[in-house]
This record gives C-alpha cells, structure tokens and sequence, in this order.
C-alpha cells in the first residue's frame, strides 16, 4: 500500500510544537514515493474547556479507521491531574490494545550522555501497555476524611503478560546480543512476580537461542545508571515499564530524544507513536522544545507500517530520518543549541539530501 492515511493528536503543551516537527520530516522522507494524508483531531485541554469532553465513542470510531496515530502529549495544569492522561492517553491505549509499549534506548553518536562510561548504550523496553497499576481498578474509601483508604489495584492477566513476554522474545531473538531481561519486584508484589516470572520462564524454554535475565526494578535503576550497557531487550509491567524509560532517556542524552510506540502487533487496531516525554508546561511556547523524540517516533512508525504491508520503502525512509536525527544531533555538539523549528528544518534538510 502506498498512501497513509494517519491521524494526528498534538494535544496539549509542547505536543502540537513538537508534532508539527514530525510532520515536517515525515513529509520530506516519504516524498513522492508514498502520499501522507493526515487528519488533525483537536483533543486535549483546549477540548475539554470548551465542550467537557475528553474523547468520545464517536472519535474513537474515527481514529479507528487511520492507518496509525501520531501522538505529541497530553496534560495541562489547567484540567485536574488524569482527566486527560486516563481520559484521552490511556483510553486509546486501552481501546487499541496497545500491548506493546515499545521505547527504545541508544546514545546516538554526537551525543553526550551523563555517564562517565563510554560503553555503547542500546537497548529496548518492552514496557506492558494495558493491564498493571493502569487499569483504574481502585477506589476511596471514606473519602476526604482522617481514616480515608484509598487502593490501586494491579491487574495482571497471564494472558496479558504472556503475549507481552513473547513480543519481547521475539524482539531479543531478532537482536544480535539476543539478551532478555524481566524486571519486576517479585521479592515484594510476590503475587504479580510470580506470575509473571512463571510466565517468562515458560515461554524463554521456547527460545534456547536467548539468554535471560530476571531484575528487581529497583538493582534495574542501579544498572540503568551506572552500567546500561548490560541491557538488550527489557520486558516490565505498565508502571515499572514508565519508571525506567524515563530513567533510560536520561541516560541517553535526556527525555527530548526518547522515542516510543504504543503497538498492537496483530493490526486489529491502529497502532500508535508518541515521545516518551509530557507535555512539558515549563516550556511550552518557548521554542525550547526538543522535537527529537517525536520525529524519531515518526520513523518508528514508518518502520510499523512497513512491518505491516506498506511499501517496503518506508523502511529505508525511517532510516534516513534516524541518520539525520544523527546529524543534527552532532552539529549541535559543535555549533550549539537550535530552537524546535532549526531542528526540525535541519532534520528535514538532512533527509532531503540523504534520501
Ligand atoms: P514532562 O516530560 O512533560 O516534563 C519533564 C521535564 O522534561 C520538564 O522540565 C520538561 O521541560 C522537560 N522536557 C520534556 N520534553 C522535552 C522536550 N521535548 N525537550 C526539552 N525538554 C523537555 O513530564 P511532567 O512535567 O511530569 O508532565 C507534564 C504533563 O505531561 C503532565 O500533565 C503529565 O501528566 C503529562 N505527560 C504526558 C505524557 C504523554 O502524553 N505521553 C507523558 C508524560 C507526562
Ligand atoms: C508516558 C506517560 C503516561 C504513562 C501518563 C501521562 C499516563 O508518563 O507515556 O510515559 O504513565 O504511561
Ligand atoms: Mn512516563
């Protein structure tokens, strides 16, 4: 197939800055070889104020039928902390049964990260994208008094967990280094743990050819940041799986270059991309946004829909689009920092030449 027909959702903040960039490069990588219709959906706090409406039946029908959805980030200090996170963000996960959530981790080249250590970091999250501490499953309890409970119940299904676990063996399989960790907190939530770990165990016995690992979330921090290079592939629940991609974009040269995906591998929904960072309020209009992240999640889309029976060229599209991320990302180490529309503009310059 050789359009796409893609939804938009710049959302809120930082979101339709950083979306606008990825727009602007998507369009100059695909150029004439594949048509890019794009449909902008007007969702976040700007919605919410004027109609009290998050994201209804409706939207969600239509947003069903793109080919994929690109996503900048929702949230505003405007609009109750989770209207529009659970609302907007997690509802279409939810509804897409977008398992995987995946975000990779790489020092680019040019980039310098905190670490002292020069080992090479390049590694994967597989991070749960449906069930865990996200369901909503919990409540208050004599609310708004001295003695108020109030509980968040984890779900964890061994159906959920086991197409989740083998996403992720597939995923290391592919991988030269074909290194699988689990990082849970089995020693506490052993209920959970075990679960999961039995489930992890049984299906690693399908592949031999990938050594496994088994973490606490807490050693993982550890090793996060003083030797990432030990990690391949990760699979963690939903809120460990948040916790350390934060942690992990840091370590590779901060939160405006971390790339992610929210995917339903099986197609029966739109699969969805997004940075890993927020909305950023602190820095909303400011020009100061890094739109790295976005139009990185760009090219992980490219690679999704050709995974899926697009025109095989969107793969070497996404390509060049992540050797000019490259590019840019070393001419700022010399020349000095660039507001979003220089990156974007040298981003998509980069790709215009290379492609
Ligand atoms: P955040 O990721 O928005 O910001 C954390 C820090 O990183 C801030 O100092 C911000 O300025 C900086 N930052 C983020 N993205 C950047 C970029 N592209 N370039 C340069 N600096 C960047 O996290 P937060 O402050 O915890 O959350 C703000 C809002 O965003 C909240 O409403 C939160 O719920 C929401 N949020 C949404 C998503 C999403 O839509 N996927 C993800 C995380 C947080
Ligand atoms: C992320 C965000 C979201 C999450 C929030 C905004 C619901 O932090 O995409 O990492 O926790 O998944
Ligand atoms: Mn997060």
């Amino acid at each position: 197939r050789s359009v796409i027909d893609l939804a938009v959702i710049g959302g809120d903040g930082i979101g339709p800055e950083v979306t606008a960039e990825a727009l602007k490069v998507l369009r100059v990588a695909l150029h004439e070889a594949v048509k890019l219709e794009t449909t902008e959906y007007d969702l976040g706090a700007r919605h919410w104020h004027a109609t009290g409406e998050t994201l209804t039946d409706a939207t969600l029908v239509r947003l069903r039928g793109h080919d994929a959805i690109l996503l900048g980030a929702v949230g505003d200090p405007t609009v109750p902390s989770g209207v529009l996170e659970r609302g907007l963000l997690l509802r279409l996960r939810f509804a897409f049964d977008h398992y995987v959530n995946l975000r990779p981790s790489k020092l680019l080249p040019g980039v310098t990260g905190p670490l002292r250590s020069e080992a090479p970091i390049d590694f994967v999250v597989v991070r749960e994208g449906t069930e865990g501490p996200y369901t909503g499953n919990g409540g208050s309890l004599r609310t708004g008094t001295a003695h108020e409970v109030a509980t968040e119940v984890s779900v964890n299904t061994a159906f959920g967990i086991e197409r989740v676990v083998r996403d992720a063996f597939e995923r290391a399989a592919a991988r030269p280094r074909r290194k699988l960790t689990l990082v849970h907190k089995n020693n506490v939530l052993v209920h959970a743990g075990r679960l999961w770990k039995r489930i992890f165990d049984t299906v690693a016995a399908e592949y031999p050819q990938v050594t496994t690992d088994y973490l606490h979330v807490d050693a993982a921090t550890i090793f996060l940041a003083t030797a990432p290079e030990r990690f391949d592939v990760i699979v963690t629940d939903n809120l460990f799986g948040d916790i350390i991609t934060d942690l992990a974009a840091a370590v590779t040269g901060g939160i405006g270059l971390a790339a992610s995906g929210n995917i339903n591998p099986e197609g029966a929904f739109p699969s969805m991309f997004e940075p890993v960072h927020g909305s950023a309020p602190d820095i909303a209009g400011t020009g100061k946004a890094d739109p790295t992240a976005a139009i990185l999640s760009g090219a992980l889309l490219l690679r999704h829909l050709a995974s899926r029976g697009f025109d095989p060229a969107l793969a070497h599209a996404a390509e060049a689009i992540e050797a000019a991320a490259e590019a840019d990302l070393a001419e700022r180490a010399t020349l000095g920092p660039r507001s979003t529309a220089q990156i974007g503009d040298a981003i998509a310059a980069a790709v215009n030449v290379g492609r």
